[in-house]
Order: C-alpha cells, then structure tokens, then sequence
C-alpha cells in the first residue's frame, strides 16, 4: 500500500501534549499518516480526539510536541495559514451560518483558504464539493432545511472546497442512520481515490473498519493502540478500554463465518 511505496508521511505528529489546568487532554500522543491513508482515531468520550484535531488544525492554543505536514512544522501556526497549506476538517458540531444558502456556505470556505480567489472561482469550487457530496439540487436553500445527514454532508464539502490534501473528519457519522452512514463511508472512500490523506474520528465501529487501514486509539488522553484495524480490535487493551467484550466476540464471530 502506499505507506510502504512512500514512507514520508504526509503528516506527522510527535509527543504532543495539550493541558487544560490540571486536566491534561493529551499526553505524549505521536503517531503518522501517510499518502494515501485512512488513518481511524477511536476511543471513549474525552479521551482527547477532537483536542488532537485542534492541534494539528492549529486551534488547540498551547501544547507542547510538534506537527509537520508534508516535512514543515506546521505546530503554533494560525489556523487559517495550516488551512491554506493543505489540511482541512470537520467539526463535531455543525454550525453552518443559518442566514446563508447553503452554496454560500461552502463558497466562505473556499474563500477563506485563498482570499486572492475571484468569486467565480470560489463559487466554482463550492458547487464542486457540493456535487462531490450528492448536495449539487440543495445549493440555493438555507441549511437549517437540509436533514442532519446532509448538514454532515453539508460540513464536509466546506472542508473540501479548500482543496486540502489532508482532511481530518471530527465524527461526521454521529446520529446519522445504516443508510446514511453507508453513503459516507463511500463518498470517505472516493474523496481517498481522489489523493487525499484522511484521519476519521469516529465511535461507528463498523465504518471505522470498512474505511481505516490503521486505528490509532486512544484512552485518557494517552494512545494505547496503533496498527492494523485487525489487530487492534483484538488487542485486549482496546477491548478492555473502549470496545468491550461484546464487540470483540461479536468481531471474532464475523471472521470465522463464511
Ligand atoms: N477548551 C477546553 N477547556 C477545558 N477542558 C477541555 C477543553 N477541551 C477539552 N477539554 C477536556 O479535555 C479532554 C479531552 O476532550 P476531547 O478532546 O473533546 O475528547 P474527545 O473528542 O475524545 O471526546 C476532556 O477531559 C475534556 O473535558
Ligand atoms: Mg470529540
């Protein structure tokens, strides 16, 4: 797989640690994603995933440990220069700008990574990752129309209007039911085809192991699991962590059936 064919990753995050008071949300956390991956970060509420985004997006404030993108230490630099460079994200929480259709939108999105853009172009890119994402019929209404499912769809061709190389995904499945999470994890699928690097915050298991060819998880802020979805969905510290017995028997029982 291409990790193998190029081994620099396209973004790599070393011992960072971020501090909230006395609560400290990530600790020591390191790990890689390479061209080409779909890397899942999983693990229990507050374990310190979407804190992590923040770092390596830029909005996290004070942390120690660094963040390089594509070889550059990108760590302590404003969100919107890390925007600009290449690497996008979603938020857990969708606030679209209510008074907005829902083109305009994704064009804000577009712009905001490349101010010098003409507004055609930006309008271009918009509708683009509106079609990309099966919204291209919804672009002139007002978000507080679209269902939730494609408010989620919605927040993802923002971050694709940016043209990013890297897209970091803060649960972009949450609420949303079989079918809609299924259309999901195929567009995740097609936006990979495309050449993105992807990183997928998300507690639907069975997506994570549909879409990731590496789970990195984490507990209390510390990450205990890095590898291959297989093994660490085996691996009775994630069981005992975060997935329970019931999901690793249940997973067992999947392998061994026909
Ligand atoms: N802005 C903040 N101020 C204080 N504590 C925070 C802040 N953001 C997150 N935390 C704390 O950091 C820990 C990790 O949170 P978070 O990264 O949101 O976890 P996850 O996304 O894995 O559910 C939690 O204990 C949370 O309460
Ligand atoms: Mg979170």
């Amino acid at each position: 797989m291409n990790a193998q064919s190029n081994p620099a990753p396209i973004l790599a995050v070393r011992d960072v640690s971020v501090r909230f008071g006395g609560v400290v949300a990530v600790r020591d956390v390191s790990f890689d994603l390479f061209p080409g991956e779909i890397v899942g970060l999983i693990g229990p509420n507050g374990a310190g995933k979407t804190t992590l985004l923040n770092v390596v997006s830029g909005l996290a404030g004070r942390h120690d440990g660094t963040v390089a993108f594509d070889g550059e230490t990108i760590s302590g630099r404003k969100p919107h220069v890390i925007a600009r460079k290449g690497i996008a994200r979603t938020f857990q929480i969708v606030q679209p700008f209510k008074n907005l259709t829902v083109l305009q939108n994704v064009s804000i999105g577009a712009m905001f990574c490349a101010p010098n853009r003409l507004s055609s172009e930006t309008r271009a890119l918009a509708r683009e990752a509106l079609e990309k994402v099966g919204l291209g019929r919804k672009a002139d209404i007002l978000p507080t129309q679209l269902t939730l499912s494609e408010r989620k769809r919605l927040e993802l061709a923002r971050a694709l209007s940016t043209c990013p190389r890297v897209l970091l995904l803060d649960e972009v499945m949450a609420g949303l039911n079989h079918t809609e999470i299924e259309r999901i994890v195929a567009l995740i699928r097609e936006i990979r085809a495309d050449g993105l690097s992807i990183v997928v915050v998300e507690h639907v298991m069975k997506a994570i192991m549909a879409i990731c060819d590496r789970i990195v998880v984490l507990r209390f802020g510390e990450k205990i699991a890095d590898g291959p979805p297989d093994a660490v969905v085996n691996d009775p510290h994630v069981v005992s962590a975060y997935l329970g017995e019931r999901f690793a028997k249940r997973h067992a029982a999947q392998e061994v059936s026909p």
